[in-house]
């Protein structure tokens, strides 16, 4: 559906659930992605819940599958929309290894940057990272997110206490990058 230099953002197909399921296992990707503590899934579970999400129909919502070179890698999405601030929060999780730090992952966060600000008039899209994920703050830096402020030693992960870093870029500062990088700035 949306095209980066590196990636594609589609719908999730069945068939992404199986490398889905590895990487929700996998205990690096789940401390680094934050969130409650890391705890095992079922394939079924996962399946179960897929199925489920399309037998309402509708939409998938604002989430997307990144696939590189033919492969489902990961995903990215929009979530906890302000309707009258016109903000958004934002996630994204390559699972596979092999795509971490070659540029995958800020490629995907300026195809979901641009669809949130061209396609979903957002004002602004944030996020929340933790103080030691070093990769993904200089990634998502370098799509233009700047630290907003922090909660000091808020988040328990992988047996230590660590800084939730808060993240966010407004919708003028997207332009602005877009000016300067389409004049090869
Ligand atoms: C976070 C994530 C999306 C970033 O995507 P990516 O493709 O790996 O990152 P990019 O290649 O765009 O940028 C990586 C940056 O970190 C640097 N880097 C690479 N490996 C690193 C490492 N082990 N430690 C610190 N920095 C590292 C790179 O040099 C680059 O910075 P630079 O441009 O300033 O030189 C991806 O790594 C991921 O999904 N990781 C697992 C889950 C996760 O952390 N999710 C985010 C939760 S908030």
């Amino acid at each position: 559906m949306l095209r980066g230099e590196k990636v594609f953002l589609r719908a999730f197909k069945r068939e992404d659930l199986q490398r889905q399921w590895t990487f929700n296992n996998d205990i690096e990707m789940e401390v680094m992605g934050g969130g409650d503590p890391p705890e095992p899934q079922a394939l079924e579970r996962l399946e179960a819940e897929f199925d489920e999400q399309i037998r309402k129909g509708g939409r998938d919502g604002p989430n997307f599958a990144i696939e590189a070179d033919g492969k489902y890698i990961g995903m990215c999405g929009l979530f906890h929309f302000d309707k009258v601030a016109h903000t958004c929060e934002m996630g994204i999780g390559i699972g596979d290894k092999a795509y971490w730090g070659h540029g995958y992952g800020r490629d995907a966060v300026r195809v979901l940057l641009d669809y949130a600000f061209r396609q979903r008039n957002l004002h602004k899209v944030w996020l929340r990272v933790n103080a030691n994920n070093e990769r993904a703050i200089r990634s998502y830096r370098a799509c233009g997110f700047v630290e907003e402020g922090r909660l000091r030693k808020h988040v328990w992960s992988n047996g230590q206490y660590v800084d939730s870093v808060y993240m966010g870029i407004l919708s003028d500062e997207w332009a602005a990058a877009q000016n300067t990088r389409s004049q090869g700035g």
